[in-house]
């Protein structure tokens, strides 16, 4: 069913209530979900998001007895996900005058999963705002929240953030907004949280600073209610529900080194790790003391193992290191694997086969995708030569990654 509501004047809300059990991020969403988009009718109508790919055509129709989909100026897509942006597959060609409005990395999604080469975009960074013509939208970038892509839009003049994923809830409801659904939805809304948000909570902290300055009167998102009262009280449990919950953590890195890369490496993520109050010793395996070193392991919380590689293996005395580790009891443990190499990188995935078989919780590049959706984390930390720029980068997300979950609770 589809329905819409006004929100304020010329702002509708445009919904496709799906009650079935849906398949989500390998969650069955047992109480169904909506999926919300949003029409701004003003002297250049815009359209906020818009629904799942598989109710494209229906909500083309619907659309299309409120406004002529010839007059949308704009469309602008927060997030690129086809349960978002899903109906553009329908909506592109009947919408030929408007411009998509969007972020950088998601102009490159868009064109290759609706064929939208040919059409006009317009790229909006942090802090921009467009006149649509009676009424202001100001974006905030908000990357990773929860994909690389995504922001969020304002409405200046009537208040309302449209923060697509960001404050919803999985719930298939008739009635739109939270206040008028019968029941307290904080425990949906928290649920909605841990399910999608809470991997990348170290985000939410730029969110909550960047609302900050916004005085946000409606909260109207792309799932389930729409919040209108108690507007700080949501946005308060996601600053709480982000906030690092554990501390006194401890990371112990271990690595042999042919001319320093392998140590850079470790040496950056020891500087992350200290940045994030944990921390971090750094052992060269080839020079320190192995009862020593055994013993910082046996004390962390994380342990990161790295070598350089030569013909196709691991350096030094690492591997009696290794040995040592499979008798071990370290359960509850996150292990990585990391390394500098100049051609294939052999030893970096040696280490990992050792870690493997230890009963740490190991941290692989699939994992963190199956659990997460990210991609921008990568284990084991391969680096190319000496790490410079895009790599420090990579390295700086793997070990924010495990200090995330070092800090963490949930
Ligand atoms: Fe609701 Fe990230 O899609």
């Amino acid at each position: 069913m589809m329905q819409s509501v006004i929100l304020a004047e010329n702002v509708y809300y445009i919904g496709k209530n799906d009650n079935r059990e849906v398949p989500f991020h390998r969650l069955i969403l047992a109480r169904g979900t909506t999926y919300n988009a949003y029409l701004l009718k003003t002297e250049k109508p815009t359209l906020i998001d818009t629904v799942d790919m598989e109710f494209g055509r229906e909500f083309v129709e619907y659309l299309s007895e409120m406004i002529d989909p010839e007059e949308l100026q704009y469309i602008v897509i927060n997030h690129t996900e086809p349960d978002h942006s899903g109906g553009m597959a329908a909506l592109a060609g009947r919408a030929t005058n408007a411009t998509i409005v969007c972020t950088e990395p998601a102009v490159k999604e868009l064109k290759e999963m609706y064929k939208l080469h040919s059409r006009d975009f317009l790229v909006v960074h942090d802090g921009d705002t467009l006149d649509i013509g009676g009424k202001t939208l100001l974006f905030r970038e908000t990357p990773y929240l929860h994909t690389e892509e995504t922001m969020i839009t304002y409405c200046v003049e009537d208040k309302i953030l449209f923060p697509c994923d960001i404050f919803s809830t999985h719930v298939a409801n008739n009635q739109i907004f939270a206040d008028e659904a019968g029941f307290d939805i904080t425990e949906d809304f928290i649920g909605y949280y841990n399910a999608i948000i809470h991997p990348h909570r170290r985000y939410v902290r730029a969110l909550i600073d960047a609302l900050e300055t916004l005085d946000v009167q409606m909260i109207a998102p792309s799932h389930g209610y729409i919040l209108r009262n108690e507007i700080q009280k949501y946005i308060g449990l996601y600053a709480t529900m982000s906030a690092d919950t554990v501390t006194d953590k401890k990371v112990t890195i271990v690595y042999t080194t042919i001319r320093s890369n392998t140590k850079k490496v470790a040496n950056h993520l020891q500087r992350i790790f200290e940045e994030n109050d944990i921390q971090a010793s750094v052992f060269n395996a080839d020079k320190a003391d192995h009862a020593e070193i055994l013993a910082s392991i046996q004390e962390a919380d994380a342990v990161f193992v790295g070598s350089s590689t030569k013909y196709a293996d691991m350096i030094g005395n690492l591997e009696d290191i290794l040995k040592a580790m499979l008798d071990m009891n370290l359960e509850g443990k996150i292990g990585a694997a990391f390394g500098s190499y100049g051609w294939s990188g052999e030893a970096i995935e040696v280490i990992q086969d050792y870690l493997n078989q230890t009963s740490m919780n190991v941290q692989s590049t699939s994992q963190v995708i199956k659990t997460t959706g990210m991609t921008h984390v990568e284990f084991p930390v391969r680096v190319r030569f000496s790490p410079k720029d895009e790599q420090l980068t990579k390295i700086e997300h793997s070990a924010t990654f495990v200090a995330d979950l070092l800090l963490s609770a949930v």
